[in-house]
C-alpha cells in the first residue's frame, strides 16, 4: 500500500488515524454528555443522602425519646449526658444535644461545634431539618421537640453531609466509565463494521470496472443486491455499451440509436455563432440561404439525426420576419427535425464581438498566417457581453438541468464556464474549429488567461488534431493555476475536471446533394459549358470563402507559375475558383478579394489564348453548386496556409464517386494527416504547387482510382457521424463517471481514476 494510505486500486480504506480519530470523536461525545449531566447527578445523589438523614435522625429520637422524656423530667442530666454520649458512637452522627426551654444547650456531646446556637436551630413547633456551615462543612441539624412540665424543649441531632459530596462524586465517576466503555465498544464496533463492508463492496465495484475497461463482455458482475449495487450494475453495463460503440459502423441511424442508448431522453443544443438557414430578402422574395461554413455542414446533418435546439446569431435581412414570439422556427422547412433559436446582435455589437475580437483578434491569433492580430479593449468588452447573451439563451432554452450543450468555436471561448455557473450538471462539449497556437504565440493576447479559464468550464474541450491539444495543455499549464494529468489528457481548475481530446471533423456520407446531381461527365460538361470553356479543357478547381488563411493567391501564382515554366498547358487549361466573400468588413479581407481580382486579371493577360486561364467567381455558391464544380474537376487545389481541419479536401473526395480527379493538399491542414493520398504540398512554395499541378493533370486514372478509393474510404469510415458520435460517446462516460464517482462519494469512498 502506498505512503499516503490509498490501496493500489485507488479506494481509500479508514486509515488508522481515521480510526483513532473517530475513537476520540466518540469519547469526547461520552465526556460531553457526562458533564452535561453531572449537575443533575450530584443534586439527586445529595437529596438521596439527605433523605437518608433525616430518616436516620427521626429513627434514633423515637428509639432514645421515653429515657429522654424520663432524664428531662427527673432532671438528671449526667444520664442524659451519658445517653447522647452513646447515640454519638454512630459514626454518620456529628454531635447531639439538649436545648432547654430557655434556649441553652446541655449535655451537648463533645463534637458539637461551638458555634451552634439553640436559638437559630430549635424553635420550631414540628420536627424540623435546616443546614448549616461549619468549619468548612455541612451539617444537617434535626430538631425534635419534646414537651414536658418545663415547657417546650428539643433534641438536637446533627450530622455531617460532607459523605454525600463524596457519594455523589463516586457515583458520577461509575457513570463516566461505564458511558466511555459503551460508546468505545459501539464506535469500534461501527468502524469495524463499516470497514468490512466498504471493503467487499468496493473490491467487487473494481473488479467491475476493470472488466468494462478491459472490454470484457457479458461477464457477470459479482455486486450484492442492495440499491446501490443494483445502481452502479446499471451504470457499469451502461459505460460498457460505450465502450464499445467505437467499432460502429457511423449512419444517421446508428448515431441517433447510439444517442438513444447512451444518453436516453438527452436534451441536445447547439451554440453556434453562423446559423444553419439564413433568410433573405430579395426581389423574388424571402430566400433561404445556406451559408458557406464548415461549422455549418458539420453540424447540420447531426442536428436533422438527433433532434434539439440549436442557437445562433440571426444575420439575414428576413430573420425576424420568419421566427415566432419566441425567436424560434423550425428547421429544415421541408422535413422539419429540429429548432432554430435565433439571437439578435446590433451592428455596434457585431464589430466589437464578430468583426472585432473574433476575427481580428482570434483569428489571426490561432492562424499561423502572418497577419497581426488586434486586440481591443472595447471589442474583448462586447466579446464577453455576446458570450453572455448566448449562455443566457442556452439557460433559457434547457428543459433539463443536465442537458447536452454543444459550443462551437472561437466565437464563444466564455460561454462554457457563464453556461457551468447556472447549469452545473449540464455536459458542455466545447468544440473549437480552427488550430490552438503554441504558447509562446498565444502568449501575446491580453486576455489569455481569462480564455483559458472560460473554455475549461467544458466538460470536454475538443480540437482537430492531438498536436492542438497539445498546444493548448501547453497554454493552460504557463498561464493558468491548475493540476493537468497529461496521462488522462485532464485539466482541473476549481474542482472541476476537463478531458481535452482531439476530434477530427468530417461530412455526412454520403452527401445528400449528390442525390440530386448527374454524373461526374454530365457535371463537366455543363460546367464547360457555363464558363464557355472548350470540351478538351483540363479543369483545376478550389473552392473556399474569401479568407487570407486559404491561400487563394498562392494557388493562383502556382497556376501562373506553371503555365511559364511550360507554356503548353496554355488553352488546355482552366482554373476555377469560387470564393465567397466574407467578413469584407475588415480591412485585410477586402485588400484580399482586390488583390486576388486583380492578380486574375494580371495572370490571364499574361497567359492570352482562346479561352481566359483563371476565372475567379466571388459569390456564395449554394452546395450542389460546390459538388458540380467538384465532380467536374481534374484536380482540386486546397492551399490553406493553415486550417484546422477544411471540409472542401473531403467534400471534393465524397463528389468523386467515379474515384477520379486528384486532391492537391496544404500540409497545414488537419486534414493532410488523414488524407495522406492527396498531393501533399506547402502552400509557401508556388514551384511545389505547380509541380503538383502538373502532376495531378497527368496521373494516369489507374493511379487517381487507387488513390481516390483510398481516401474515400478514410473519409467514409471517419464521416461527421463519429466525429458527433464520438464526442457524444465521451459525453456520455463523462456522465457515467461522475455518478459513479458520486456515489462512491455519497458511500464515503473517493475513486481515484476509472
Ligand atoms: O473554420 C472555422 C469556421 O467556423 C468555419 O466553420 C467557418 O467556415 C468559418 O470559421 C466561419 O465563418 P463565418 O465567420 O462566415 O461564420
Amino acid at each position: 500500500m502506498p505512503a499516503d494510505g490509498r490501496g493500489s486500486s485507488g479506494v481509500t480504506p479508514i486509515s488508522y488515524k481515521e480510526f483513532f480519530r473517530y475513537g476520540i470523536f466518540g469519547l469526547a461525545v461520552a465526556a460531553i454528555v457526562a458533564f452535561g449531566i453531572s449537575p443533575f447527578t450530584g443534586g439527586i445523589v445529595q437529596q438521596w443522602s439527605r433523605s437518608d438523614v433525616e430518616a436516620r435522625s427521626k429513627l434514633v429520637f423515637n428509639a432514645i425519646q421515653p429515657l429522654l422524656s424520663r432524664d428531662v423530667e427527673d432532671q438528671a442530666w449526667d444520664r442524659l449526658s451519658d445517653l447522647f454520649k452513646r447515640v454519638a458512637l454512630d459514626k454518620k452522627i456529628l454531635a447531639v444535644g439538649f436545648c432547654d426551654p430557655e434556649g441553652s444547650l446541655l449535655a451537648p456531646t463533645p463534637e458539637m461545634p461551638a458555634s451552634f446556637s439553640c436559638e437559630k436551630s430549635a424553635k420550631s413547633e414540628n420536627e424540623s431539618f435546616a443546614s448549616i456551615a461549619s468549619g468548612g462543612r455541612r451539617i444537617l441539624v434535626a430538631a425534635f421537640p419534646i414537651s414536658s412540665s418545663r415547657g417546650r424543649s428539643y433534641l438536637v441531632i446533627l450530622t455531617d453531609l460532607s459523605f454525600a459530596a463524596a457519594r455523589s462524586s463516586q457515583v458520577l465517576a461509575y457513570l463516566l466509565a461505564a458511558l466511555a466503555g459503551v460508546v468505545l465498544v459501539l464506535t469500534v464496533g461501527t468502524i469495524i463494521f463499516a470497514v468490512l463492508m466498504m471493503r467487499g463492496w468496493m473490491k467487487a465495484l473494481r473488479r467491475a470496472v476493470e472488466e468494462v475497461r478491459r472490454g470484457a463482455q457479458g461477464v457477470p458482475l459479482q455486486l450484492g443486491g442492495s440499491s446501490i449495487d443494483r445502481e452502479i450494475h446499471k451504470l457499469l453495463r451502461s459505460a460498457e455499451q460505450v465502450t464499445f460503440t467505437s467499432q460502429i459502423d457511423w449512419t444517421p441511424k446508428s448515431l441517433q440509436e447510439v444517442l438513444q442508448s447512451v444518453l436516453p431522453g438527452a436534451e441536445v443544443l447547439v451554440l453556434s455563432n453562423r446559423e444553419p438557414y439564413i433568410h433573405n430578402t430579395s426581389e423574388a422574395g424571402t430566400v433561404v440561404q445556406r451559408p458557406a461554413s464548415g461549422l455549418v455542414s458539420a453540424l447540420e446533418p447531426i442536428m436533422r439525426a438527433c433532434g434539439g435546439t440549436w442557437i445562433a446569431h440571426g444575420s439575414g435581412s428576413a430573420d425576424r420576419e420568419t421566427v415566432d414570439d419566441h425567436d424560434r422556427l423550425r428547421v429544415p422547412e421541408a422535413a422539419p427535425a429540429y429548432t432554430l433559436r435565433r439571437i439578435w446582435i446590433s451592428e455596434k455589437e457585431q464589430d466589437g464581438y464578430y468583426y472585432g475580437f473574433a476575427n481580428e483578434g482570434l483569428w489571426p491569433l490561432c492562424h499561423i498566417a502572418f497577419v497581426r492580430p488586434t486586440f481591443r479593449s472595447s471589442d474583448w468588452q462586447m466579446y464577453r457581453q455576446i458570450n453572455q447573451r448566448f449562455a443566457d439563451a442556452v439557460v433559457a432554452e434547457a428543459r433539463a438541468e443536465d442537458p447536452i450543450v454543444l459550443v462551437q468555436d472561437y466565437h464563444f471561448a466564455l460561454a462554457p464556464r457563464m453556461i457551468r455557473e447556472r447549469l452545473p450538471r449540464a455536459t458542455i462539449i466545447t468544440f473549437w474549429h480552427i488550430p490552438w497556437p503554441n504558447a509562446e504565440t498565444f502568449s501575446i493576447c491580453p486576455w489569455k488567461a481569462e480564455i483559458i479559464e472560460g473554455l475549461l468550464g467544458s466538460t470536454i474541450v475538443g480540437f482537430h488534431t492531438q498536436f492542438h491539444c497539445n498546444n493548448f495543455i501547453e497554454g493552460v499549464d504557463r498561464f493558468l493555476e491548475s493540476r493537468i494529468d497529461r496521462e488522462v489528457q485532464a485539466v482541473s481548475l476549481g474542482g472541476h475536471e476537463t478531458r481535452i481530446r482531439p476530434y477530427p471533423i468530417s461530412i455526412e456520407w454520403p452527401p445528400r446533394e449528390l442525390e440530386k446531381l448527374p454524373p461526374p461527365t454530365e457535371c463537366r460538361s455543363s460546367i464547360l459549358a457555363q464558363f464557355g470553356l472548350a470540351e478538351d479543357t483540363r479543369l483545376i478547381v478550389g473552392v473556399e470563402r474569401f479568407d487570407y488563411t486559404k491561400g487563394i493567391l498562392d494557388r493562383m501564382r502556382a497556376v501562373d507559375a506553371l503555365l511559364s515554366r511550360n507554356p503548353a498547358w496554355t488553352d488546355r487549361l482552366a482554373f476555377i475558383q469560387v470564393a465567397a466573400p466574407t467578413r469584407s468588413k475588415l480591412n485585410a479581407y477586402s485588400k484580399l478579394q482586390a488583390e486576388a481580382e486583380a492578380l486574375a486579371a494580371e495572370i490571364n493577360e499574361r497567359h492570352r489564348g482562346r479561352q481566359p486561364l483563371m476565372h475567379l467567381v466571388a459569390r456564395h455558391y449554394e452546395p450542389s453548386d460546390v459538388f458540380r464544380l467538384f465532380r467536374a474537376a481534374d484536380a482540386c487545389v486546397v492551399s490553406s496556409l493553415h486550417d484546422g481541419m477544411n471540409l472542401v479536401a473531403k467534400e471534393f473526395v465524397s463528389s468523386r464517386e467515379d474515384n477520379a480527379g486528384v486532391l492537391i493538399l496544404s500540409s497545414f491542414t488537419g486534414a493532410s494527416r488523414e488524407l495522406s493520398e492527396a498531393l501533399i504540398v506547402n502552400p509557401y512554395d508556388t514551384e511545389e504547387i505547380a509541380s503538383a499541378i502538373e502532376l495531378a493533370l497527368t496521373m494516369p486514372i489507374e493511379e487517381q482510382a487507387e488513390r481516390m478509393k483510398l481516401m474515400r474510404q478514410q473519409v467514409k469510415e471517419h464521416n461527421v457521424y463519429r466525429w458527433a458520435g464520438t464526442m457524444l460517446v465521451d459525453a456520455a462516460r463523462s456522465r457515467t463517471r461522475e455518478r459513479v464517482l458520486g456515489l462512491a462519494t455519497k458511500a464515503g469512498h473517493g475513486v481515484k481514476q476509472i
